[in-house]
């Protein structure tokens, strides 16, 4: 038998990222690919691009300007650009860097295998289509590998909301739901696989309505069902939209046992004139409001957001706008953007904020922020919590593992398994996880 050729895959971005690149790693493995960790190894190296930052294009073409040097030396190794940068800039690509041999957007990962083939025979491979068959149907003939304890699914992918300053209704295309039956099948899957704990994706994830065996399914009516596989004991979902948070689901939080008492719900802002401009069609009190009644039914949840500071027009008012929302959600998690601009959105044509101001902006609300978070996961000191253990830790005997509300907690001397979940008493809080003693 031949050697197994070397698979080296960056990836940039959010979970769907992760997700997309295990599928690709997957879809190359049928065509003899092995990965590697190394790119100097590699025979094939794909950069799963995202699209969401400043001058993202630019650095995907810095990095690929890297592998110039190893592909002089190696004219067998195939370059390949995958995952949003791909979609946005497409043939580009190509023109820039002629060097790269494969330009393929996420909607086309299925068809990776004779994209391969193609340029094996030294020819360019671009796909950047947004075809009609179901890619994740195609991808799905994977080797059964064991899996860590937990995964993603992506069950839901693209977005219709156009947010002013946002791409991936552009990247990522119209929004569309996978029908429930093949997301149920893949969730027995991982299952039979080692995986205890999954975190459904989607750019809109709350905006699910797949296909059922009565009609659609909402997000919640696809976890009830999803409650009833045996051997897995946690569901999580990530990302949400505050206007698609329909009443079942947040009814779910109060009484799905599976599901965690933690919710990525984020705002942007806190100014309804900034919210507006953004194109967000919520208010600040309407989220408030809907954070309340999520409270209500989960008292316990842990909030996270996303936020967006120096957006156009945004005054130093604006902002203590922001400021007010943030002291009285108190994040457990916050991730904070200083605007930047995407070309092609609404907001990129409207007057910037001075960098300077935005910066400083992004100062306070961190400030802020990283204070309620470090108050939240203090507050677990004392508490018993539930942790699924991931990893070993860094120490001998150490596990590693997440709680219900997801932070990192360390447990030693517990004899725990990876895939194991025990009840844990929390003893001590440091910088970025909790400490705790496993109760017999
Ligand atoms: N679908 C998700 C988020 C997708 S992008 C949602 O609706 O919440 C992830 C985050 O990146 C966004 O929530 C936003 O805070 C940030 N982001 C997107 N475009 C940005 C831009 N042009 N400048 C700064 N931050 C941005
Ligand atoms: Fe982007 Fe807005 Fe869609 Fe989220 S909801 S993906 S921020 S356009
Ligand atoms: Fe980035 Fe695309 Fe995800 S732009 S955040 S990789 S959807």
């Amino acid at each position: 038998m031949s050697e197994p050729k070397k698979l080296y895959i960056k990836t940039y971005g959010c979970q769907m990222n992760v997700y997309d690149s295990e599928r690709m790693a997957e879809a190359l493995g049928g065509k003899g690919y092995v990965e590697t960790k190394f790119p100097d190894d590699a025979d094939m190296i794909l950069l799963n691009t995202c699209h969401i930052r400043e001058k993202a294009a630019e650095k995907v073409y810095s990095e690929l300007g890297r592998f110039k040097g190893l592909k002089a030396g190696k004219p067998d190794l195939k370059i390949g650009v995958a995952g949003c940068v791909a979609q946005a800039e497409g043939e580009e690509i190509m023109r820039r860097q002629p060097m790269v041999d494969l330009v393929v957007g996420p909607q086309s990962y299925h068809r990776l295998p004779e994209m391969e083939a193609k340029v094996r025979e030294g020819e360019k491979a671009l796909d950047t289509d947004f075809p009609e068959e179901d890619k994740f149907e195609k991808l799905k003939n994977r080797p059964k590998a064991k899996r860590g304890p937990s995964a993603f699914l992506t069950v839901q992918e693209g977005c219709d909301k156009f947010c002013a300053f946002c791409v991936v209704p552009y990247t990522r295309g119209a929004e569309v739901s996978r029908p429930a039956d093949r997301i149920l099948r893949e969730a027995q899957d991982l299952v039979e696989r080692g995986v205890r704990e999954i975190t459904l994706l989607g750019q809109n994830v709350n905006a699910y309505h797949g296909a059922g065996a009565n009609g659609d399914l909402t997000l919640a009516q696809l976890i009830w069902e999803l409650d009833k596989v045996d051997g897995l004991e946690r569901i999580r979902f990530t990302t949400s939209h505050p206007n698609d948070m329909m009443d079942d689901l947040i009814e779910a939080h109060g009484t799905c046992s599976k599901l965690m008492p933690y919710l990525h719900l984020p705002v942007q802002a806190g100014s309804d004139k900034i919210l507006k401009r953004m194109n967000r069609s919520h208010t600040a009190e309407s989220y408030l409001r809907l954070v309340e009644r999520i409270r209500e039914a989960r008292p316990d949840i842990v909030m996270s957001g996303d936020f967006i500071v120096g957006f156009p027009e945004e005054t130093e008012e604006d902002f203590q706008a922001t400021l007010d929302l943030v002291e009285q959600v108190k994040y457990g998690y916050a991730y904070s953007f200083k605007y930047s601009t995407r070309p092609g959105t609404p907001a990129a044509e409207r007057a910037q904020v001075p960098a300077a101001e935005a910066d400083e902006r992004l100062q306070r609300l961190q400030s802020m922020i990283t204070r309620h978070q470090r108050e939240i996961q203090d507050s677990m000191v004392g508490r018993e919590l539930s942790v699924l253990f991931e990893k070993p830790g860094r120490f001998d005997d150490q596990m590693v593992g997440k709680s219900e509300y997801l932070h990192s907690v360390h447990v030693t001397g517990s004899k725990a398994n990876i895939g194991d979940i025990a009840r844990v008493k929390i003893v001590s809080s440091g910088t970025n996880s909790l400490a705790g003693e496993v109760i017999r």
